[in-house]
């Protein structure tokens, strides 16, 4: 089996109802990441990056996997697909995907701030002060925050470089190291990059630019790519 890698970004989930960061409606034209999404933040006020991410969570209780994400596992039927995402939501589990790793941790899960090994799962969204680890220590969102490494990047790294195609989905590209994971790509692997403003494609070599929305775009293309296998 080809193997399929899909890189996925915040416009995947958009339709599902989760603002997006950069966009004119995005979480960051209305917060500054450095308040609420650091380090620094959480040592300022806990209080208010707590609040953040409930907010975050509390909506993701509220939402439901799109096209797009179905499309996605679909494309297993003849593919191995690995997703790579730097979306912390959990819509590409939800929908059915097999392979999903995060890049930017999970909104439903919590770690303490003591043992980063610790990680619970959550199964409510208010995470407050004075909810504790095993060993008596606060937790804290597991995101990876601003200033923050990026534990999953080496995986990721290695996983693109097995890329057959290539998917980018929904994805400024704004951020690194995410956005440098499609170099290490084959350059002999196909590309799609999916964004209805797909303007960002400098360096790319073999990339197809779909114009389209991910619940549109999404689909078309993967019944494109069942098609040829
Ligand atoms: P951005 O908000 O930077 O980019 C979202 C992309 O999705 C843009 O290119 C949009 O054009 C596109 N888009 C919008 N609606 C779409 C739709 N319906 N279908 C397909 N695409 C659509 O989000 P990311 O690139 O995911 O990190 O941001 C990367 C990281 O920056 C996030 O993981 C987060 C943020 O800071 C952390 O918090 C560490």
């Amino acid at each position: 089996m080809k193997k399929i890698i899909a890189l996925t970004g915040a416009g995947i989930s958009a339709e599902s109802g989760i603002s997006t960061f950069r966009d004119s409606d995005g979480l960051w034209k209305k917060y500054r990441f450095e308040e609420v999404a650091s380090p620094m933040a959480w040592e300022r006020d806990p209080e208010l990056v707590l609040e953040f991410y409930n907010q975050r969570r509390k909506q993701l209780f509220e939402v439901e996997p799109n096209a797009g994400h179905d499309a996605l596992v679909k494309l297993e039927d003849k593919y191995d697909v690995q997703i790579i995402t730097q979306n912390v939501d959990d819509l590409h589990e939800r929908a059915g995907s097999s392979n999903i790793l995060h890049l930017h941790g999970e909104l439903k899960k919590a770690r303490s701030t003591a043992d980063p090994n610790l990680v619970y799962e959550l199964d409510h969204w208010e995470l407050k002060m004075g909810d504790k680890c095993e060993k008596g220590s606060q937790l804290r969102p597991h995101v990876v925050w601003f200033g923050e490494m990026v534990p999953n990047i080496e995986p990721a790294m290695e996983i693109s470089s097995q890329a057959d195609i290539y998917l980018i989905i929904g994805t400024s590209l704004n951020v690194y190291p995410a956005a440098g994971l499609v170099d290490f790509a084959p350059a002999r692997a196909p590309k799609y990059l999916i964004d209805p403003k797909a303007n960002r494609t400098a360096g790319f070599s073999n990339v197809t630019i779909i114009e389209k929305k991910a619940s549109e775009g999404v689909p078309e293309l993967v019944d494109q790519l069942l098609k040829d296998a």
